[in-house]
């Protein structure tokens, strides 16, 4: 039996990476997944792959910053599977810029989709797991709270991510909801890839750099992120709380 057998999670940009991977992982371990996303093509690819894993899935298109979508998506989720036990908040973007140079657009974009959408996706979701008096919610920090050159938005965003989830854990322990984050190194991901290319680089390059800085000597997977998402997800995990686990082949990046 699976460990999270009988469980219902929602997982936000679950359309690839780590969010994709993190659906994958979760369905092994026996639970229905709802992919949530603004690319539900993805989503659809990520869903027949659960279908061959024997579990089912529930693709929903749903903006993270936007409440009206999330609270859709939440009672969407319940409606169809009857419960909510998992939260993950991996919906992401970058808008990289030195910050003489960023404009407020992509400072707003950024806080939006990465903090005000765990806020809003949180909030909804919570309504559903204090009735049940159970709920894991795990959600995705970055080694760039820690401060990374060209990131303000994100590394803020980021940072912001660890003080709700600790404010997450207080308010919601004592009603069966745990709150942890992962913060993650450098994964290969369309996302680090991206960055590569757009500073004029190869994404294969960069990473056999990036993996000489890393004490474990090579960069991360998507699943080496879901692994420890799922653990956190887990009943197991029940006296886990308000913690930020660092995954990043070594004590920081
Ligand atoms: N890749 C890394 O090295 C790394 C490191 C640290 C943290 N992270 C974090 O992990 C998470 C996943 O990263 P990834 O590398 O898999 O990224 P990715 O770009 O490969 O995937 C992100 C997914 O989020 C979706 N998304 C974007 N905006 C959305 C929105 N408004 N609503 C719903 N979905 C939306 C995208 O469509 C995409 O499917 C992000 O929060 C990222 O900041 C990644």
């Amino acid at each position: 039996m699976g460990r999270l057998e009988g469980r219902v999670a929602f997982v936000t940009g679950a359309g690839r990476g780590i969010g994709a991977a993190t659906a994958l992982r979760m369905a092994e371990e026996g639970a229905r997944v709802v992919l949530a996303d603004i690319d539900t093509a993805g989503c659809q690819e990520v869903a027949a792959e659960i279908e061959r894993l024997g579990s089912e899935s529930l693709v929903v298109r749903c903006n993270v910053a936007d409440s009206g979508n999330v609270q859709e998506a939440m009672d969407q989720t319940v409606s169809y599977f009857g419960q909510l036990d998992i939260l993950v908040n991996n919906a992401g973007v970058l808008r990289d810029n030195l910050l003489f140079k960023m404009s407020e657009e992509d400072w707003d974009t950024v806080m939006n989709v990465h903090l005000k959408g765990m806020f809003l996706c949180s909030r909804a979701a919570q309504a559903h797991m204090v009735k049940q008096k159970y709920g894991r919610i795990v959600s995705l920090s970055s080694v760039s709270a820690l401060g990374n050159r060209g990131q303000s938005n994100y590394s803020a965003a980021k940072a912001g991510i660890q003080g709700l989830t600790r404010t997450l854990a207080i308010e919601l322990g004592p009603l069966g909801i745990t709150a942890n984050a992962v913060a993650p190194g450098f994964i290969d991901t369309e996302m680090t890839r991206t960055t590569a290319r757009r500073q004029g680089l190869n994404p294969d390059d960069v990473i056999a750099q990036a993996s000489k800085m890393i004490p474990v000597r090579r960069v991360g997977q998507p699943r080496d992120i879901a692994n420890v998402i799922c653990f956190l997800a887990s009943e197991e995990a029940g006296f886990v709380s308000g913690q930020i686990i660092y995954v990043a082949g070594g004590p920081r990046s």
